[in-house]
């Protein structure tokens, strides 16, 4: 058989093979059989010996064209067989991208630090910074000082937590006042976000509660503008329409005092637990700072007058979130706190 005829013979019997081949490990064999070192090709050429060297270039020619015939079969059907098996992995290894994610849980703060933000922030816009202070006091920032002495009968209100060293654990946030007045000079304008301690505990106390001090100090600093301020500051934080009242009142460190008690928004004030069935919470005390308070810290009376006053956060965390328990606010319940 000639040379020409063989070659038409290797294609004509590659072609079907390689058509109807079905993965890429058996196209290999098919290959190597026709094209590889000791394969049909090969085995073909070897004739050329054989042949008349005139003949040779033409015979050459034809094996070329045979050799190119095959590789570019077998080159489509490897990526005709390439791209299958790449569809089938895919196919196999599937993701369903509409399945719901594995979302990280976000924290948030605690409703009692959400409305120390909330107060602060309003007081903020009237020019009140954010001043701190100690929780373990001395007998004299938390009581003399204040003008409260050892026999003083308001010691007996504050059922005050005592320390082996003599130190109390600070029943209200004034003790700051006095730290902040015997450092700075007047003009003073601040508030104290902090924890404070009492013995005492039922549906709206709590042994550990916090409260924020406000404090300014100035010359002809007057009553009325402690009312204008605690009246913007309080429908600013429970609404306009929020009934608030101001009892006259007494703190030994401030002279005059008042309380002031907002209407209670859990029981619309027809009484209930949380206000004692009175209709009414007390949120507030405040009144001018007394002279003696003054003078403990070298300020002049006669120069400077200003007022203070001290907020229970817990009360009004109560109330604006509408929770009917003080202790719902420290049993860390995830089931309570994720509703703020
Ligand atoms: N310290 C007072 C209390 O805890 C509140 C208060 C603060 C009253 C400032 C008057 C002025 O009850």
């Amino acid at each position: 058989m000639s040379i020409q005829s063989q070659l038409d013979q290797m294609v004509s019997e590659a072609s079907p093979l390689i058509a109807g081949c079905a993965s890429l490990v058996e196209l290999e064999d098919i290959r190597l059989q026709f094209l590889g070192k000791k394969g049909a090709l090969t085995e073909i050429l070897k004739g050329l010996a054989t042949i008349d060297a005139a003949e040779r270039p033409a015979i050459g020619m034809a094996a070329n064209q045979a050799k190119t015939a095959l590789s570019t079969l077998l080159d489509d059907k490897k990526s005709e067989l390439e791209t299958a098996s790449l569809a089938a992995e895919m196919v196999k290894n599937a993701i369903d991208v509409t399945l719901p994610g594995v979302g990280t849980p976000l924290g948030h703060r605690h409703p009692i630090s959400q409305t120390i933000d909330e107060i602060s922030q309003i007081l903020g816009r009237l020019g009140f910074a954010v001043e701190e202070g100690p929780e373990i006091e001395s007998d004299y920032y938390n009581f003399e000082a204040l003008n409260i002495p050892d026999d003083h009968p308001a010691r007996d209100s504050h059922d005050t937590f005592y320390m082996m060293s003599g130190h109390v654990l600070r029943t209200h946030t004034s003790p700051v006042q006095v730290h902040v007045m015997e450092r700075e000079k007047p003009p003073i304008r601040i508030i104290v976000p902090g924890r404070v301690y009492r013995r005492d505990a039922d549906a709206s106390h709590s042994p550990a509660f916090h409260q924020i001090e406000g404090l300014l100090v100035d010359e002809k600093v007057t009553f009325a503008e402690l009312k204008g301020t605690l009246d913007y500051f309080l429908k600013a934080l429970f609404g306009a329409k929020q009934s608030v009242r101001f009892r006259p009142s007494y703190f030994p460190f401030t002279e005059p005092s008042c309380e002031v008690d907002v209407a209670c928004v859990l029981c619309q004030a027809k009484g209930c637990a949380v206000c004692k069935h009175t209709g009414w919470l007390e949120i507030l005390g405040a009144g001018m700072v007394n002279r003696n308070v003054f003078r403990k810290v070298g300020y002049d009376p006669d120069q400077v007058t200003g007022f203070a006053f001290g907020v229970g956060v817990e009360r009004i965390a109560m109330l604006k979130l509408g929770i009917p328990s003080i202790k719902l606010l420290t049993d860390n319940d995830l089931r309570f706190l994720k509703q703020f």
